[in-house]
């Protein structure tokens, strides 16, 4: 039966998904409520509507300065961050509907970024499940919390590409791959903002962080980024396409800067590319006092001025920076913005909310009973180890040693065994440390003896003895290590991407017991961990899982469920191949190990620990010789032949003792192009179950536009020529067909 209600559960998930895709146009008729509206609006109110603040959330619960109550009752401040749950926002909203002029309602914006109550595993975890679905659902159960707690607005999806796992917030999103990432873009939108909006369990989305962000120089947080425009349209700048073309109804500049110009003030992408090209209906809100940050970049002399560069540029909303507040109408009075340009930003801003259908009822996201059926409930929970066990990846299983055996004697060790605090990892919601359950809380039931060895931190070794004492004493050894949840997120760059402390010599250590060591890492960020990749028996990547992180390392460690995750980004073997990523180009010289003259490093081979795509299973698979159908007409020469896709067929076999699933990756490379091309490029995945022994053939597509690049002159679109389509379980490891696109 509660099996039966969570797969129920699950379906109606997918039919709110799936039904919405597709770039945000505005409901028939709401602009004709916002006009009205806007037609009785001071000046003062429609610059209210621009402005963002923050509630104090305290650690102990909600509080809000005196002066933003004032703010709300005077309508200087038509939106609210990080307050929620029903009691706390109900009053909020009270003020804004019976104590303004207007009656505006208030928004309620909040960082729920994997999940609110119920934490699902950070999304660089998530990625690595290769799974749409799962991701989609995981957005769709966040959301569904979120929006019974009182909110109706998250900064969710980021979207932001990065090739530098030493930027702290590499755990926000999807990765190095640009097409991985547009998928996961668009599952996620959908997955935030449902049906539809203005139902009770659908919010709006942000897409952040508009643009580039992750491409932080040295992967240094808030750093500026440099990059040609081709590389920038090609590899960074899809996914927050993706987004705005599966709905997404706000987006948030970056703290960045782009070609000289901060993101927060950079018309070329803020009006040239999202409203022009892209044709984006939605708003645009800061990044929390980044308009008062290109003060400091240099652009401008003072905040007044980074005002009226902002508005100038397309920036809608003010988060936290007060500047439109203060400034605007005096800019206005100069002639600096335009009254037409403010009324253009309320009107964005306006019709949200009127979408929402907060006009209606503003308190349609605060119904207490709502907020107490869904917070946390089995099914949330039940998915939540779901899909936190699809994003584990087994990056190594010598001579079997998982999963293991119900007779065999554990011994537990690491810092993270028993420890709840890290495990909702960071920009963890309103989710509650204590209601994680543990590694050992998982295990419970096997036979097993605790030990932690070390801190997460430091260099105390006091503890190895007794750990050493009890792998000696056991079948097989688990060993949790990782970083702190703080160590990635935000303002949370390292240069060093080791295990801290003591962790790596205490595996280092075990490993010399001659027991099988098994590792789980918990961590935000690809690691350098070439030590214990070479001594350790078996390692888990587990990221950080949430709240049901023990359930599902168990799951895998006993083999109830057979890891199927994937690596969404490069593992380097040293923080000095960093930025590392595997679709990169050929050079004139490329790497040969035998030659000094040519592309490589005098210390270290080229090759990365573990590739992006890899991940194993319980299961083995073979793949075949890929199949295509040869011979199609160029898309893009002018000509006026039929545009026919290429299929491309390859028989994969489970040649292993177990059931698995293998995701199936395609890569595509342009031998010859008018420029550079990447030497793979993922086009494709499938996620296949397979029993043992047996084989599928799968069938992929590639439509004439995912040949498409920006060719020498900027235009977009495919050349004739030859190409290699390769498919594989990993970005290294694939075979290849060649195909030939004709004139
Ligand atoms: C972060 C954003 C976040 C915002 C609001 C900023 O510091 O860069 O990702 O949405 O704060 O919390």
């Amino acid at each position: 039966m509660k099996k039966l209600k969570y797969l129920l559960f699950i379906a109606q998930a997918f039919l709110i998904g799936s039904l919405a895709a597709q770039p945000y146009k505005p409901s028939p008729g709401i602009d004709v409520k916002v006009n009205a509206l806007l037609a009785k609006m001071t000046l003062d109110e429609k610059i209210g509507q621009l402005t963002l603040y923050t509630t104090d959330w305290g650690s102990t619960g909600p509080t809000i300065r005196e002066g933003y109550k004032n703010d709300i009752r005077s309508g200087a401040c038509g939106n609210l961050f990080n307050s929620h749950t029903v009691g706390f926002v109900r009053e909020l909203q009270r003020i804004a509907v019976e104590e303004t002029r207007l009656k505006i309602p208030l928004l309620f914006g909040f960082d729920v970024i994997h999940g609110y109550k119920t934490i699902f595993p950070i999304p660089l975890g998530e990625a690595a499940s290769w799974d749409l679905e799962a991701i989609e659902l995981s957005s769709r159960i966040a959301a569904t919390e979120a929006a019974a707690a009182g909110l109706n607005w998250t900064y969710a999806p980021m979207v932001d590409i990065c090739r530098d796992p030493r930027w702290g917030r590499v755990m926000e999103g999807a990765g190095e791959d640009t097409w991985l990432g547009c998928r996961i873009a668009e599952a996620r939108v959908r997955g935030i903002q449902g049906k539809k909006l203005g139902s009770t369990d659908a919010m709006l989305a942000c897409v952040k962080h508009y643009a580039a962000y992750g491409a932080a120089t040295a992967g240094r947080d808030y750093n500026t980024v440099d990059m040609s425009e081709r590389f920038f349209r090609e590899y960074y700048l899809p996914p927050y396409k993706a987004a705005v073309d599966a709905g997404a109804t706000t987006i948030m500049t970056s703290f960045n800067e782009y070609d000289g110009v901060p993101a927060t003030g950079n018309k070329y992408l803020l009006t040239n590319i999202l409203r022009n090209e892209w044709g984006f209906k939605g708003f645009v809100v800061t990044d929390y006092t980044s308009m008062n940050e290109m003060v400091n970049h240099g652009v401008i002399a003072d905040e007044k001025e980074a005002g009226e560069l902002s508005l100038n540029a397309g920036v809608d909303m003010d988060m936290q920076g007060a500047i439109y507040q203060r400034f605007l109408k005096q800019s206005l009075k100069e002639g600096k913005v335009t009254q037409k340009q403010i009324d253009e930003a309320a009107r964005r801003v306006l019709r949200q909310k009127f979408e929402l259908g907060l006009f209606e009822d503003p308190y349609k996201f605060c119904n207490e009973e709502r907020q107490k059926a869904q917070l946390l409930s089995p099914e949330h929970r039940q998915a939540a180890r779901e899909v936190s066990r699809k994003s584990i990846v087994l990056l190594k299983n010598d001579k079997n040693a998982l999963p293991l055996q119900r007779s065999q004697k554990i011994a537990l060790i690491g810092p993270l065994a028993d420890n709840k605090s890290e495990l909702i990892g960071n920009w963890n919601g309103a989710g509650n440390a204590d209601d994680c359950i543990t590694v050992a809380e998982g295990l419970k039931g096997w036979n097993v003896t605790q030990v932690k060895g070390c801190e997460m931190e430091g260099a105390d070794k006091s503890g190895f003895d007794a750990a050493l004492a009890a792998a000696r004493n056991a079948d097989v050894v688990v060993v949790t290590v990782g970083e702190k949840a703080m160590m990635s997120g935000e303002a949370a760059s390292r240069t060093d991407i080791a295990l801290p402390g003591v962790q790596e010599e205490l595996v280092l250590e075990l490993c010399k017991t001659g027991k099988p060591v098994v590792v789980i890492l918990m961590n935000g960020r690809p690691l350098v961990i070439p030590q214990i990749a070479q001594n350790a028996t078996a390692i888990l990547e587990t990221w950080w899982l949430g709240t049901e992180t023990g359930n599902a390392i168990a799951d895998v460690l006993s083999g109830a469920y057979n890891p199927s995750g994937k690596l969404p980004m490069t593992f380097p073997r040293t923080v000095g191949q960093v930025p590392i990523f595997y679709n990169e180009r050929n050079t004139g010289r490329p790497y040969n190990p035998e030659s000094k003259w040519t592309s490589r490093y005098i210390d270290e081979v080229n090759a990365p620990l573990y590739p992006f795509g890899y991940g194993l299973s319980y299961a083995t698979f073979m793949y075949g010789q890929p199949v295509a159908n040869v011979s199609y007409t160029a898309a893009d020469t002018g000509k006026k032949h039929p545009k026919s896709p290429v299929t491309v067929q390859v028989a994969v076999t489970n040649t292993g003792k177990v059931a698995g699933e293998e995701v199936v990756q395609l890569y595509v490379r342009d031998l010859i192009g008018s420029v550079t091309r990447p030497l793979r490029e993922l086009k494709g995945f499938q996620k296949v179950m397979l029993q043992p022994g047996e084989s599928k053939t799968l069938t992929f597509t590639l439509k004439p536009e995912d040949l498409r690049f920006f060719r020498r002159d900027m235009s977009f679109g495919s050349e004739p020529g030859e190409y290699d389509i390769m498919v594989g379980g990993n970005s290294q490891d694939v075979k290849t067909v060649r195909v030939r696109l004709e004139k």
